[in-house]
């Protein structure tokens, strides 16, 4: 992906702008009260097979990195493919519906869209929304002396796996679909009122992928406490198994020597680490001083987890120290 956009043609973007060049997952544009405009798109093929949770999954994983800037979603478009000659529409209806169903609990309408035919399905969001002048969150401002917070369990990649490969039990699956779904509106409406340094969503790249960025854009290292992150029930044992997609391998690889990993970790618990996720969790990183009163918020809106997993310090050798 980083190939593509380095071969883009410039364009000349207005100060005040923000886009690709960040790598933050919103474009921002500023509006004439001093507020910002945040916009972002997301969509995916299917990851379970019930079409009303897939679409429920996809429009919550698109609204995230709204909630991830501190912004408020205002209304949704639709963006979908769909093989219409192979499945009857009414499939197409379902997934909108778990879509609708999604923006319902945001708050947001959906305003209307867009469907191609193609031989695999694919459902989305391009989600518009806003952010107050100045409160916007980014994942380049991490400071020293903050510590990491993470608002849901890790393991939805692994989890897909086994799904695919038969391994994964009813009620497993359940959870699962339960966590892609939940949007992380509670996490984003938690963090009003706090002095929050930076925050990011865990999605693709996994959580040692995400916290890296964090590190890296904001010229900080991080440790982490194996023991301390939250993962979704039974993914230790599919971990062990072998039962690891191959998005998380890559992401692995790819962020492997910029972290620094204790003797007493094995394999597969690097990987569960770097576990690509769906829908993830938002990564806050927050001054010590504030954390707790963070914590007891995250707990009164239910989040789906809010335990402390590493702490933020001076820039050193490596990005990560995972212990
Ligand atoms: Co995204
Ligand atoms: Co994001």
């Amino acid at each position: 992906m980083k190939k593509v956009l380095e071969g883009l043609d410039e364009q000349s973007i207005p100060d005040g702008l923000m886009g690709f060049s960040t790598h933050d997952d919103c474009a921002i544009y500023p509006l004439p009260d001093g507020s910002k405009l945040i916009q972002t798109v997301d969509f995916f093929t299917p990851i379970v097979d019930d079409p009303f949770e897939f679409g429920r999954i996809a429009a919550s994983n698109s609204l995230s990195d709204i909630y991830a800037m501190g912004g408020k979603p205002l209304f949704a478009l639709n963006i979908a493919c769909f093989p219409s000659d192979e499945l009857p529409l009414e499939v197409l209806t379902e997934i909108l519906n778990g879509g609708i169903s999604i923006a319902k609990e945001a708050g947001i309408p959906i305003l209307g869209g867009h469907t191609v035919k193609d031989k695999e399905p694919k459902y989305g969001l391009v989600v518009s929304g806003i952010v107050e002048d100045g409160k916007a969150l980014k994942n380049s401002t991490a400071k020293p002396g903050d510590v990491l917070i993470l608002t849901k369990p890790i393991g939805t990649g692994i989890i897909s796996t086994a799904i695919k490969r038969d391994k994964a039990p009813s009620d497993m699956i359940q959870t699962a679909i339960e966590i892609m779904a939940q949007l992380n509106l509670r996490a984003s409406t938690s963090m009003e009122g706090i002095s929050i340094s930076a925050c990011t969503d865990v999605t693709g790249f996994g959580l040692l992928g995400h916290l890296s960025e964090m590190c890296k854009n904001s010229n900080v290292s991080a440790t982490l406490e194996f023991n301390s992150v939250p993962f979704i029930e039974g993914v230790f044992e599919l971990a062990q198994n072998g039962i690891i997609p191959g998005g998380t391998k890559k992401n692995l690889n790819f962020v492997q020597d910029d972290i620094d990993f204790s003797d007493i970790l094995i394999d597969y618990q690097k990987l569960m680490l770097a576990d690509a996720q769906t829908s993830g969790g938002l990564l806050i990183s927050v001054p010590l001083a504030h954390s707790q009163e963070l914590i007891a918020k995250l707990k009164d809106n239910h989040a789906l987890a809010y335990s402390i997993i590493g702490q933020v310090y001076n820039p050193s050798d490596k990005l990560i120290y995972v212990n």
